[in-house]
């Protein structure tokens, strides 16, 4: 079978797949499920400084092969999840990539440094992409200096051996200038993407379906989008890792997203459907990558970039013989 290994920013995961920020909560709700060590690490919900509500409801809403959320970063608080939610994950041997949330450039540092030195922490994902704050001011990723200063305390403020993830929105006219100034102001690494804003209007109530009027897409509609933006970045920053997700249901979505360029992979709303998602794609993924010969996941990692006709069996000029007039025929 194929060596799954895969490594972010020099730490060493044994596999590609995990879950995606906001979807499994810290982990312990889908351990009832499959052992959440199997997985390359475990992504928490985004968490800020206090515990919070988050937006009114009703915060869900179904869309053609998606959901829309409006949840609004409602979480216990950074507290509780140094004392119950990262020990738990620690002794349990996770890998845990905890998810940081903001509204200034000094919460994000402050937790930064609250999870300094704490056993169990694999990675820090930055969140500055959350589609459901009040303020669109507070999409950080959204504008390349705001997202730079956050990124850069968040670097500041943690240890060196541990990768900071910058986590990127889709809703940017070109992602890639976003990402390179994560880069350039200290991030290893970036998680693309998270949801796309969007809406839904119920047409019983004649009113929005959520009552924070707007929220953000995810589920297999935005995997395109997803696989574009993964793809765009990874042409413009090929050394830097990336975190892939959006839509991920089966092994071979996986597969697409690290051909696109990506080394690992998170998955998310298909674990509402079906909570064994992550080791089930991880299992089709292992299976693919043998059926294709793969020795080594790295070997696959932004493969379609490259020139692909050795993928492809080899065969007649695609303009084929035909002289062009006689392609002009109708
Ligand atoms: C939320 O809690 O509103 C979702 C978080 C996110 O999409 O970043």
């Amino acid at each position: 079978m194929t060596d799954l290994t895969t490594i972010l920013a020099g730490v060493r995961f044994p596999n590609p797949v995990f879950t995606a920020s906001g979807c499994a909560a810290a982990g312990q709700e889908l351990d009832q499920f499959f052992d959440v060590t199997a997985l390359g690490g475990v992504v928490t919900k985004s968490i800020m400084l206090e515990p919070r509500s988050g937006r009114a409801t009703p915060r869900m809403a179904e869309t053609p092969s998606g959901m829309l959320n409006s949840i609004g970063l409602q979480g216990p608080g950074i507290d509780v999840l140094l004392d119950k939610d990262l020990p738990w994950l620690a002794e349990r041997g996770a890998r845990a990539v905890v998810s940081i949330a903001g509204g200034s450039v000094a919460d994000y540092a402050n937790l930064a440094s609250r999870l300094r030195d704490r056993p169990g922490l694999a990675m820090v994902e930055v969140n500055i992409s959350c589609p459901n704050v009040e303020d669109r001011g507070q999409v950080f990723a959204c504008d390349p200096q705001a997202a730079s200063g956050v990124v850069s305390a968040v670097r500041r403020n943690t240890a060196p051996g541990i990768p900071v993830f910058a986590k990127l929105s889709p809703d940017v006219t070109d992602i890639a200038l976003i990402a390179r100034a994560c880069v350039d102001a200290g991030a290893d690494g970036l998680s693309v993407i998270n949801t796309l804003l969007g809406m839904v209007i119920d047409t019983t109530t004649m009113r929005p379906a959520l009552a924070g009027i707007t929220g953000g897409l995810s589920g297999p509609a935005i995997r395109p989008v997803a696989v574009r933006c993964v793809w765009q970045v990874h042409q413009a920053l090929p050394d830097v890792p990336i975190l892939g997700m959006g839509g991920i249901r089966t092994g071979l979505d996986a597969l697409q997203f690290l051909l696109a360029g990506a080394s690992a992979v998170s998955v998310g709303t298909t674990v509402f459907g079906d909570p064994t998602a992550p080791v089930r794609v991880l299992a089709e993924l292992e299976q693919a990558l043998a059926d294709r010969g793969v020795e080594h996941v790295r070997d696959v990692i932004g493969l379609a970039h490259g020139a692909a006709g050795h993928l492809v069996p080899e065969g007649p000029d695609p303009v084929g013989d035909e002289p062009a007039a006689a392609m002009e025929e109708p």
